[in-house]
């Protein structure tokens, strides 16, 4: 009797199963790699820039504001990993200047291999008063941007066969953000939105996940706007249960790394909380 069948290689008896590098540690896990991240310029985009640079990876980095990619582009130059990065202004809410930055960006890298949609705002109100313009305005740079720039960089994406997409919810998608009813809207949007493109376009090597951070210092949570009639009691919920109080953004970068590395390779449709246990 033969033992043909037992000294197969791992992907014939198993043609589904992926082994590639299982026992391999890659301490550079962007190498070679090409990273579009808006909101590059602050909290977490900012320290996911720096993560992905130090981790040897070639990063565009994409912000409304040119005051946050310079300070970008200073910390990557105290990094020693300036040669790099690049910067780009951008309004992701704004369909041209999308399509001429985030173009023109993936045009100069040569492809991309990972998006990271980092960029949204926070503003608070109201409900029973909230205007339309108010709520189109977070809609439209929260969800509508996450929606523009993604279409521009699928191709891409596509195209290495192996593209990964990091969208950003938040805890608010789920609990606990009273006057934040168009903020939470979006970010619940959004992680509806990224699980169906993971099943859209798994077959094509495609991975699409969320991170949904909550109680993370940054420029946002410094100052949400919240009414000065606010019932703060309503946010007690947002204390971490892991002591310290709010995180740094470094901590969401890390997740994100392990996300859109090879670490990640078997993870889509799906979202990781990143918020110190507050969902509990
Ligand atoms: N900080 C938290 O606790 C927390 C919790 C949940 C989700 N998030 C999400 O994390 C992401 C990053 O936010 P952060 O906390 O680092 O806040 P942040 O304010 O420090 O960073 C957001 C960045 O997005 C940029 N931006 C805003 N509007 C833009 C536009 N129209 N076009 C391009 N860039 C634009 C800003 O200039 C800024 O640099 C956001 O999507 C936010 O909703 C944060």
């Amino acid at each position: 009797m033969s033992h043909h069948s037992e000294t197969q290689p791992a992907e014939r008896r198993h043609p589904q199963a992926h082994h590639s590098g299982a026992h391999h540690f890659e301490p550079y896990r962007f190498k070679g790699r090409k990273v579009l991240i808006t909101g590059g310029g602050s909290g977490i985009g900012q320290a996911t820039v720096a993560r992905v640079l130090a981790e040897g990876g070639t990063v565009v980095a994409a912000d409304i504001a040119e005051a946050g990619l310079e300070e970008t582009r200073a910390r990557a130059a105290e990094a020693g990993t300036a040669e790099r990065l690049s910067t780009v202004t951008l309004d992701i809410s704004d369909e041209e200047s999308v399509r001429e930055s985030v173009g023109g960006a993936l045009e100069r890298l040569g492809g991309l291999d990972v998006l990271v949609n980092a960029a949204g705002i926070l503003d608070s109100r109201h409900t029973e008063t909230m205007t339309l313009e108010f709520w189109n305005r977070i809609i439209g740079v929260n969800l509508t941007g996450t929606f523009l720039v993604t279409r521009q960089a699928l191709p891409a994406l596509l195209a290495t066969g192996k593209g990964v997409i990091v969208n950003f919810s938040s805890t608010s998608a789920s609990f606990a953000h009273p006057y934040m009813a168009a903020y939470a809207a979006t970010k619940g949007g959004i992680q509806s939105f990224t699980h169906a493109i993971a099943a859209e376009y798994g077959k094509r090597g495609l991975r699409a996940v969320c991170v949904a951070p909550g109680s993370i210092d940054s420029g946002m949570t410094r100052d949400p706007g919240l009414p000065e009639d606010a019932d703060l009691g309503l946010l007690r919920k947002l204390t971490p249960a892991l002591g310290k109080g709010f995180a740094g953004p470094e901590t969401v970068a890390g997740a994100i790394a392990m996300l859109a590395s090879d670490d990640g390779a078997f993870i889509t449709g799906t979202e990781l909380r990143i918020d110190g246990g507050t969902h509990m």
